[in-house]
């Protein structure tokens, strides 16, 4: 199995993030690409069974959150091409995430009842719950 997470990040929270959500993924058997979105090869996503795309959060931080406009640039080329149930949705943020997933969805024109997996931190550390999210997004359990 292979997963490959695609993050934009300003200041490296996101960027951490996602890396400890690639080493936890390598732990547990899974090939990982690791990368941030600009210096992605949009040609590996065919040979990938798991899309793991994270943004930090942007908005006025009590409202109107959302995906910064290069990230919605980014995987709006790409939305309807992927298995929406392999997709998870990341974010890091210091106050709220509010609307911030829908966003997502709606950059990637994916309707917002459907659930898609989806996981936050203030802090870009991978907690035990995240942790056993990502065990049954994989099919561990
Ligand atoms: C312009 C700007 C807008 C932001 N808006 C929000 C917000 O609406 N809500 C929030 O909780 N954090 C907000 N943040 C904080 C970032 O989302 C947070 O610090 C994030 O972890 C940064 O990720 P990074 O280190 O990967 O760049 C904002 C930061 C900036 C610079």
């Amino acid at each position: 199995m292979k997963a490959t997470i695609l993050y934009y990040s300003h200041k490296g929270r996101t960027a951490g993030y996602a890396r400890e959500m690639a080493m936890y993924l390598w732990s547990k058997g899974i090939s990982v690409s690791l990368s941030s979105i600009s210096d992605f090869d949009q040609s590996k996503l065919k040979q990938t069974d798991f899309l793991l795309l994270g943004c930090w959060t942007c908005g006025w931080f009590i409202l109107r959150q959302h995906p910064h406009s290069r990230w919605k640039e980014f995987t709006h080329t790409f939305s309807g091409t992927f298995p929406i149930d392999k997709i998870l949705f990341f974010t890091t943020y210091k106050i709220r995430s509010g609307s911030m997933f829908d966003n997502m969805k709606r950059a990637m024109e994916i309707s917002i009842s459907t659930p898609v997996t989806q996981l936050k931190s203030r802090t870009g550390r991978l907690t035990e719950n995240d942790k056993s999210l990502l065990d049954r997004y994989i099919g561990i359990v």
